[in-house]
């Protein structure tokens, strides 16, 4: 199993815990960042993290932020993630075992490390258990097809007009999409 690990900067130290954890284990993992404490917009990171699973790069992936929150909202807004924020270990766990959950999303101000830890050791071990369950998730899936939003496409190659400021909605692919970097800004 390969891991995409990331975390803003309020998860930065619980991410550094982690990956010494994942190292003790040996599981494989690359991490997305944020790099250091400084402030940053954790969208970003998510982003980041949920493309990577999706690739196939990678099996499964980690975000912590302040509460998880953040995290989980981000990450649930991608087709095909299922990100679970967990502050203990049975909803991890159980997150595996019913939800097939591909993300797990922690908060550092929420839990102290060693929680965390057992948190993600829970994910980490556990395995979806199909059956009844796949039918859930299938419905989950026609959500998200039912709901998607089709990408943007110039209206030059459409050779139409968009209505309204499409790319403030809904950018052309391989765009920058979470919008621009903010300056200083609270924590
Ligand atoms: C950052 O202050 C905080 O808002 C963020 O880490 C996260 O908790 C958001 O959900």
């Amino acid at each position: 199993m390969k891991l995409a690990i990331g975390s803003d900067h309020a998860g930065f130290e619980l991410k550094n815990t982690l990956t010494q954890y994942l190292e003790s284990r040996l599981i494989p993992y690359e991490d997305f960042g944020t790099f250091t404490t400084d402030s940053c917009d954790y969208p970003r990171i998510a982003e980041k993290v949920c493309k990577a699973v999706l690739s196939g790069q990678f099996d499964r992936g980690i975000l912590i932020c302040g509460t998880g929150i953040g995290m989980s909202i981000s990450a649930n807004k991608f087709a095909g993630i299922r990100a679970a924020a967990c502050s203990e270990p049975y909803s991890a766990i159980l997150a595996r075992r019913h939800n097939n959950a591909n993300v797990l999303c922690l908060g550092a101000r929420v839990v102290a490390s060693g929680l965390a830890t057992l948190i993600a050791e829970g994910w980490l071990n556990a395995s979806y258990e199909g059956e009844r369950h796949q039918r859930r998730l299938d419905m989950i899936t026609r959500i998200e097809q039912r709901n998607a939003i089709p990408p943007y496409v110039p209206s030059s190659d459409a050779g139409i007009t968009p209505a309204a400021e499409p790319q403030a909605q809904n950018p052309a692919p391989g765009t920058n999409d979470v919008g621009p970097e903010k300056g200083t800004q609270p924590l």
